[in-house]
């Protein structure tokens, strides 16, 4: 093919990273997770992945983005193990191939499933590239055996999430929401987040409280301050456990103005919810300025899930 023609062969797909709203979470259970009660909202920060044609039983990764090597590009990377899976259940992986080629916007360990919605894109891009006739709800069937985040990575908008987070229903929701992100230059494991968890509760009930009431009301009508005023995150105290100096970043979201502060799902991105896209302008200047994190990005809620581009 000269360079001059477009790469008709290649499938683009964009998948968005999220924050729980609200992350009610239950003791340990016996497979080793813990029983969610979340409220996922997808926001417009963005893994973008292109797969093109590779020989049959060939799976290849490269990543791009400023925290690439942070993300392994063999077979370990959940990308091309959703690949992997969703041949194994199409006539096997020696029967397709694929090079994917991911840019990195969603922060890495960050608590905005970025590996998660790597996989959502993964299995959208190679679904359409392979021609397999799979419609959406086996797809997440497949995304669940990946990530309790993948179903609502390849879902997006608004979601409430039960089960591992896995088991989700949408979510009316009216209106944008504006939210400043904080990358902290460190990064948390999701399993160690948990057992700081299990630590600190150790007699939770496996079954968790239900999501605030007022939060989805608040979602209904487009109610920003009310949506602020019961955002709740259970591992916040994990997280906040073993950073502690996030809480001063937390604070100062708060002091610049933030409705509401609060560590996005196992951390260390916190994620501030400012009232309108001018006061989130502000927060952010305000947040950068302090040079308490790596970055500050801003974002709004909610987006479509994993997509096909073009
Ligand atoms: O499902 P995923 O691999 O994304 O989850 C990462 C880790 O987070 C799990 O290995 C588990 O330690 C923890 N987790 C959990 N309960 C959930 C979801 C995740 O304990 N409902």
């Amino acid at each position: 093919m000269s360079a001059s023609q477009p790469d008709t062969d290649q499938v683009k797909v964009r998948a968005p990273g999220k924050v729980n709203l609200a992350l009610r979470v239950g003791g340990l259970r016996s497979d080793g997770y813990h029983g969610l009660a979340t409220v996922f909202q997808a926001l417009s920060l963005f893994d973008d992945l292109s797969a093109r044609p590779a020989a049959p039983g060939s799976y290849g990764v490269s990543i791009a983005g400023d925290q690439a090597h942070l993300v392994p590009a063999d077979d370990t990377n959940l990308a091309v193990r959703a690949a992997r899976l969703l041949a194994s259940r199409h006539g096997g992986e020696g029967r397709y191939g694929v090079d994917l080629a991911i840019r990195k916007t969603i922060p890495v360990t960050g608590g905005m499933a970025g590996g998660s919605a790597d996989a959502a894109a993964a299995l959208v891009a190679c679904a359409a590239l392979w021609g397999l006739d799979i419609n959406p709800d086996e797809l997440r069937v497949l995304g669940a055996e990946l990530g309790a985040d993948v179903p609502f990575c390849l879902l997006g908008s608004t979601a409430l999430g039960h089960g591992r987070g896995d088991d989700l229903v949408p979510v009316l929701s009216r209106g944008g929401y504006h939210w400043v992100l904080a990358l902290p230059d460190i990064e948390l494991s999701t399993p160690a987040v948990f057992r700081r968890f299990d630590e600190l509760n150790p007699d939770a009930d496996p079954t968790p409280e239900p999501v605030p009431p007022a939060l989805l009301e608040g979602l209904a009508s487009g109610d920003v301050r009310l949506v602020a005023e019961h955002l709740v995150n259970d591992l916040e105290p994990a997280a906040l456990s073993l950073a502690p100096h996030l809480a001063d970043l937390l604070d100062a979201g708060r002091s610049a103005g933030a409705l509401a502060s609060i560590v996005s799902g196992s951390g260390p991105t916190c994620a501030f919810l400012a009232a309108n896209e001018d006061a989130a302008v502000g927060l952010s200047n305000d947040l950068n300025a302090l040079g308490l994190c790596r970055t500050v990005r801003r974002a709004s809620g909610p987006v479509p899930g994993a997509r096909q581009l073009g």
